[in-house]
């Protein structure tokens, strides 16, 4: 019988599977707290985990632990070194959640782009007959978009942003140019050069220590004054600070974030009062219907591992 620890809820359409077969037993925990979940660690075989650190400590309490089976895409929450060094299986759900990413990417661009607190709050406020003394808004066509990061989410943002007809550049050093050109982009190789000629960029890169800060004042006060940056991928990308300044300096025009360097955020982060700025709490990913796809992977993932089927493109090389 394996035993599989689910930490914090998922989707039911996951729990579903689980359910169905006689050779696994499941828990769910929603409490946090490390001496408690070291206890629920020690005896489980597999881990669904979703944005909860999984640092070396807990790592270590689940001596039985065959794979930790990311909700998600990203596995900053993971400690690698740990994992590897146990011979875990890492798995993420690589198929589920590009879509609705690259939707949330859009969502941002035509809410900061057409005005969309502008427009609402207007009309609510009986100013419908003052429109003409609005600002006015900008199109997505026809613009320059860089999208930093060719993987899964920025190959389906290509796709969208070309139905807008919108120019695509893309900046990822280790996708080839043949394979950006088939997608319709056009392959960059120097990013600081080329991202003054951008009206929009975001990113969609995994954090590391290459990619930590790679949006800085310098590059900030070398774009364009009604540029648009976006960021769904983890907010180490983007320098709080530095994007706050520029801002304010009205260096580029605005901003939506999805991700912060901390989250949940401080209360002072200036970002969080910054008009300019558009706000999600990390939830690019919260549809129904992305929610019940990482439900379901996350546990087909563990199920898939122990039948001996795992599919490659779920695992993560460590
Ligand atoms: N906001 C959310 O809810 C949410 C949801 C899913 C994914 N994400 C994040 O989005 C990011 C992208 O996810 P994905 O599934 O597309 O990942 P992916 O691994 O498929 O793609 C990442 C791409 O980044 C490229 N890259 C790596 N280092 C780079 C660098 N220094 N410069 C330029 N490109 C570089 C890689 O070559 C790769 O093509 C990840 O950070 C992930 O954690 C966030």
């Amino acid at each position: 019988m394996k035993k599989v620890l689910i930490i914090e809820k998922i989707h039911n359409s996951g729990i579903e599977l689980l359910k169905k077969r006689q050779d696994f037993t499941y828990e769910i925990v929603e409490n946090l707290e490390v001496n408690f979940l070291k206890n629920k660690l020690k005896d489980c075989d597999a881990v669904s985990l979703r944005v909860f650190k999984l640092d070396k400590e807990l790592i270590e309490s689940a001596e039985k632990l065959k794979i930790i089976s990311r909700h998600g895409v990203g596995y900053d929450n993971v400690d690698l070194k740990t994992t590897k060094e146990k011979n875990i299986t890492l798995a993420i759900t690589a198929k589920a959640n590009a879509v609705s990413v690259a939707e949330h990417v859009f969502f941002m661009m035509l809410s900061i782009s057409r005005g969309v607190g502008m427009y609402d709050k207007c009309v609510r406020d009986g100013n419908f007959s003052k429109r003409n003394d609005l600002q006015l808004t900008k199109e997505l066509w026809n613009k320059n978009i860089l999208i930093a990061g060719f993987g899964r989410i920025g190959k389906n943002l290509i796709k969208k942003c070309k139905g807008f007809d919108m120019n695509v550049f893309v900046y990822d050093p280790y996708v080839d140019e043949e394979t950006i050109t088939r997608f319709g982009g056009k392959k960059i190789n120097d990013f600081s050069k080329n991202v003054r000629d951008m009206d929009y960029l975001s990113f969609h890169l995994p954090s590391t220590d290459e990619t930590k800060n790679l949006i800085n004042l310098k590059v900030l006060s070398s774009m364009k004054k009604s540029a648009i940056l976006i960021n769904t991928s983890r907010g180490t990308v983007i320098n709080e600070l530095d994007l706050n300044e520029a801002l304010n300096k009205n260096m580029i025009l605005g901003a939506g974030l999805d991700v912060f360097a901390k989250e949940p955020p401080d209360s002072n982060n200036p970002l969080l009062k910054n008009k300019k700025v558009f706000l999600s709490p990390h939830t690019s990913t919260f549809t129904e219907e992305c929610t019940e796809r990482m439900g379901v992977d996350t546990i087909q993932n563990i199920i898939d591992f122990f039948d001996g089927k795992l599919d490659k493109s779920m695992i993560v090389k460590l």
